[in-house]
């Protein structure tokens, strides 16, 4: 394996996307996410139109110690992994103490502790080498109160928060930390979290446009990327200017509509 991306929720939407932009510059693929018949039918695909080498692991992230598990499993077959994917995640519409608890608890496990997990456990192989790069499928949400779906944004707050911090840490190391943070995105994601015909998922940006900025940012060794314009302008121009009351509320009324 050479010029290995280690691909988290490749199966659909933005993972599925960063592996189809990877294998077209000829780099390997390690594609994770549960749903083994995509995965195995994206490799299918890669390995015919681009003749990459491709490697498939069926895992459920949110399970304890599954992380752990996926880094063993890399590491004994002596790939290497050069560039880190951490983008499974889920959200979850509601208000958050009349959703299932463990549906949130289950989102923390895979939206924040096992992206947490996979970048200690790589980032340090990657910063003895001296080189690699990591990108954090974030979020907008990252950045704003998230009434209606609470735990989801915060979550995206905490990867945010956190990948901030760790590219400050890893400067002049030769690794890269990039957190992609688009707004809503054409895929399962508002199926799986409950907001199926949702307005606010109108005119939502393609999944291959928003990896291929993600992926750019990435290359570039950016920190923060907002893919959309417009929620750049609203979040570095227009929210420090409004009230939190006012952000809370707006977003409410988007959550529900
Ligand atoms: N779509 C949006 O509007 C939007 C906006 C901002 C940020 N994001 C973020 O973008 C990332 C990718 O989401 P997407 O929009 O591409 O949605 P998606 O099409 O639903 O993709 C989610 C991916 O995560 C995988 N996944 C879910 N639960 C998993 C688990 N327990 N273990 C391992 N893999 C798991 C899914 O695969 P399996 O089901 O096969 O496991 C799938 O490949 C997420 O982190 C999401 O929060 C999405």
């Amino acid at each position: 394996m050479k010029n290995t991306a280690l691909i988290t929720g490749a199966s659909s939407g933005i993972g599925k996307e960063f592996a189809r932009i990877h294998a077209s510059k000829g780099g390997d693929l390690i594609l994770v996410a549960r749903r083994k018949d995509l995965l195995d039918s994206l490799k299918e695909e890669l390995v015919q139109k681009y003749n990459v080498a491709v490697q498939v692991i069926q895992k459920d992230l949110s399970v304890v110690g599954s992380s752990q598990e996926l880094y063993d499993t890399v590491t004994q077959n002596g790939w290497q992994v050069d560039y880190l994917f951490n983008n499974a995640g889920f959200g979850g519409k509601g208000a958050f103490l009349d959703r299932d608890l463990e549906a949130d608890v289950e989102m923390v496990r895979l939206n924040v502790m096992a992206l947490l997990k996979l970048t200690h456990l790589f980032g340090k192989d990657m910063k003895a080498r001296g080189n690699g790069k990591i990108l954090q499928t974030a979020s907008t949400a990252g950045f704003l109160p998230g009434p209606y779906q609470n735990t989801y944004f915060a979550t995206k707050a905490f990867v945010v928060s956190h990948t901030q911090g760790l590219a400050h840490e890893l400067k002049g190391s030769g690794v890269t930390v990039t957190a992609l943070c688009p707004g809503p995105v054409a895929t399962e994601f508002a199926k799986v979290a409950g907001f199926g015909g949702s307005k606010m998922f109108d005119g939502a940006a393609s999944a291959a446009q928003t990896a291929q900025k993600g992926y750019r940012a990435m290359e570039q060794g950016k920190v923060i990327c907002i893919s959309e314009f417009q929620f750049t302008f609203l979040i570095k121009v227009l929210m420090p200017f409004l009230p939190q009351s006012m952000t809370a509320a707006i977003i409410a009324k988007m959550q529900q509509s």
